[in-house]
């Protein structure tokens, strides 16, 4: 691969160690993938995890001296008010939790705790090169805005932040962006967890990139917002495209660049049902708690619970997962006061993959949300998966029907 002057520069430690580190990592990483050169970028999102090995490698980062070009969003990892104040989180933990925050604080980071930035306030334009790691946010960018970013770890996305430059391969050049396979859903997509089921489908779908047909005219942000973080949970997919409807695959000749599918595929309503059984706890059964926002909910998903639960007392605690813009727009639109009344927290940057959970483990909650069901497991915390509305309805009676 061949650099420019600016990044010899800084990989022989002109720009501070902690800058050359990071080059260090991204020449290796564009040496393996062939990439010629490497190109700058003009947006990065961090997955961060707020765990050991992501931290040693932030702080790593900011002892060298780094400082970010290109402040990335991060992911969530816990609110450490909200779970500090109610102390439901080890001593241990909330010092974790802290020393993260001033990790990415001191690299330059944009602090949005938040795994959905690319409806809020990290959106790229078409063809903007990116860096982004998390499961939904590279499949959104690339498939719904036509960005262009591979699919970065938390780590790689950080170095990108740092040096301002990513190793030019995969996903940003134009002729790796075709489908490969052709996916006929002929499933009833009835709401936005549907979505979530279709993504759960990666085995029968297969590697590539695939291009679906049969999809509603009008699909939502957060159904798109699932279908990619589901695709990640069953697979591993960077991008897809739907025809007729993303930037990119407006007609079947466009999404596939002219050749053939390699091959096709068919969804029905029992591939979703299957999709959705797969990490899901069997039903019926009573649950001691609910679950949403992985991804983290918007607005509209928020104002739709709070209308069904307004004036009406759950059976359980429901938690709603939600990024602090998305939490202080229920704040005033009240939206949190008919939630909180009701028995439901409206909870900003966390994560249920975090140790602020450790007070579930052992129990059985309901979610929506495939993704939220896999990685809990890990600490013994249980979900049955229904869709939103028969989650809400679980709630409400401490039953999954
Ligand atoms: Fe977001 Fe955490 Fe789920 S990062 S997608 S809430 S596992």
């Amino acid at each position: 691969m061949v650099l420019n002057e600016e990044q010899k520069a800084m990989l022989e430690g002109e720009y501070g160690a902690g800058t050359a580190y990071a080059m260090k990592i991204q020449f290796a990483i564009g040496e393996s993938f062939d990439a010629p050169r490497m190109v700058p970028i003009t947006r990065a999102h961090v997955a961060l995890s707020n765990q050991e090995a992501d931290l040693w490698f932030a702080e790593k980062l900011l002892a060298g001296g780094a400082k970010c070009r290109v402040a990335p969003t991060v992911n969530p990892g816990f609110c450490y008010e909200y779970f500090t104040k109610r102390n439901m989180v080890a001593p241990e933990y909330a010092d974790l939790m802290m020393r993260t925050h001033n990790a990415y604080k001191g690299l330059g980071a944009v602090l949005s705790y938040n795994c959905t930035p690319y409806t809020e306030m990290n959106i790229p334009k078409f063809g903007e090169i990116c860096a982004y790691s998390e499961s939904s946010a590279t499949p959104y960018i690339n498939s719904v805005w036509g960005a262009r970013s591979n699919r970065e770890g938390a780590n790689s996305a950080l170095c990108a932040a740092i040096t301002g430059y990513v190793p030019e391969y995969g996903l940003l050049l134009s002729e790796n962006r075709k489908g490969d396979i052709l996916v006929h859903v002929e499933a009833d997509m009835k709401d936005d967890s549907d979505y979530h089921y279709l993504g759960m489908c990666g085995k029968k779908i297969g590697e590539g990139i695939p291009v679906f047909s049969g999809l509603p005219k009008n699909i939502s942000p957060a159904a798109l917002t699932n279908l990619g973080a589901q695709l990640n949970t069953s697979g591993a997919y960077t991008m897809y495209h739907i025809l007729g409807f993303t930037p990119e695959a407006q007609t079947l000749e466009a999404a596939f660049g002219g050749r053939k599918p390699k091959y096709e595929v068919v969804i029905t309503n029992q591939d979703l049902k299957d999709g959705r059984d797969m990490v899901s706890e069997e039903g019926s059964r009573r649950i001691e708690f609910a679950m949403f926002g992985c991804p983290h909910f918007n607005l509209d998903q928020v104002r739709h619970i709070a209308k069904l639960v307004e004036g009406k007392k759950l059976a359980v605690p429901m938690y709603i997962l939600v990024s602090s813009f998305t939490k202080e727009m229920a704040d005033r639109m009240d939206l949190t006061g008919i939630l909180n009344a009701a028995g439901a927290e409206v909870i900003p940057d966390t994560c249920p993959d975090q140790p602020c959970w450790h007070f579930l483990s052992g129990k059985y909650g309901v979610t929506e949300s495939p993704k939220c069901a896999y990685y809990p497991k890990r600490r013994e915390i249980h979900f049955v998966i229904r869709n939103l509305d028969e989650c809400i309805e679980a709630a409400m009676s401490g039953e999954v029907k």
